[in-house]
């Protein structure tokens, strides 16, 4: 397999994979219809923001937009790679409530027939992709055992199926910050779940070198009412991946859960402001903390 670098060293990568129905709620948040033409033009407005090439290294499409055009004509797949950015593809194809679980769980479905839509996708010009399981902690038993292993089990699949096809994955095993529980109970949760993945990968025999890790930060729930400091959430995520990720994995990617861009950009810089153990890099892979402001200067331009 070949090695790409799709983290680098101060950039980041972009997550504009919003599922159709997901980026109409962000459209209609500015007033916009959520029609091909107003998806194309917002997205096509963040590739060719000028300079994007300086900070970011790879963009997570949907698949609608790894096939599409910007409007002159130039396919987006060319614009990015013309500015140094690696496509990339989100291919799971959503959750799905998990029988027997908790009411809160799900699971992450996909898998069939993955192997050769990844092949697709790669001759398309993909060269990483996205699988994102979610986890969510509660007061009464979630996430239980068995959600835990399916969720780390199809993680595994899914990363072993897209490398046999050339691409990168990025193993996304999300905990939602819903919630009132302390940093201490996310940070116990969250070794759990790297933990499961990891032996997972291991047991699928997935090739961690050419993998990526997209984790949310480890922060306490939203509602929880203990008030916590930026260093140490950073120092909680720090030490919760140096217990959990095995050293061959070259990059950490955050993702933004909901925090607002300034939270989300004060605690990975407080992250990279500090030695760690773990050899790999941390970096963000953020969807809606580099996209809010993005989407206002949008609004103003429509109103
Ligand atoms: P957020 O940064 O908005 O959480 O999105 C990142 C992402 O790709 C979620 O799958």
């Amino acid at each position: 397999m070949k090695i790409i670098r799709i983290h680098n060293t101060g950039k980041g990568i972009l997550a504009v994979d919003e599922s159709t129905k997901t980026i109409g709620k962000r459209l209609k948040g500015i007033g916009c219809e959520n029609t091909e033409e107003n998806r194309q033009g917002y997205r096509g407005m963040l590739f060719s923001s000028p300079g994007l090439g300086k900070y970011i290294s790879g963009a997570i499409l949907y698949e609608e937009t790894l096939y599409q055009n910007h409007a002159d004509g130039t396919p987006f797949v060319k614009m990015l790679k013309d500015q140094g950015i690696f496509p990339g593809i989100k291919v799971d194809t959503g959750l799905q409530p998990f029988p027997g679980g908790h009411e809160v769980e799900t699971w992450c479905t996909g898998l069939d027939g993955l192997q050769e839509r990844a092949a697709a996708y790669y001759k398309q010009g993909a060269r990483f992709c996205k699988w994102r399981a979610v986890l969510q902690i509660t007061a009464d038993g979630a996430p239980t055992d068995a959600a835990l292993k399916e969720n780390a089990w199809g993680l595994a699949r899914y990363a072993r199926a897209c490398q046999e096809s050339g691409l990168v994955p990025i193993v996304e095993p999300e905990i939602l910050m819903d919630g009132d529980h302390s940093i201490e109970t996310t940070a116990r949760v969250q070794e759990k779940v790297l933990s499961t993945v990891y032996k997972a990968l291991a047991d699928n025999g997935v090739f961690l070198e050419g993998s990526l890790l997209k984790p949310s930060m480890t922060v306490p729930g939203a509602e929880c009412t203990e008030p916590v400091t930026k260093e140490k959430i950073a120092e909680y995520t720090i030490r919760t991946l140096e217990r959990t990720v095995p050293p061959a994995v070259p990059g950490i990617t955050f993702l933004s859960g909901g925090l607002s861009e300034e939270e989300a950009s004060l605690y990975l810089n407080c992250m990279n402001e500090k030695p760690r153990k773990g050899p790999w890099s941390v970096t963000f892979s953020y969807g809606r903390a580099l996209q809010q402001s993005a989407l206002k200067v949008c609004a103003n331009i429509e109103g």
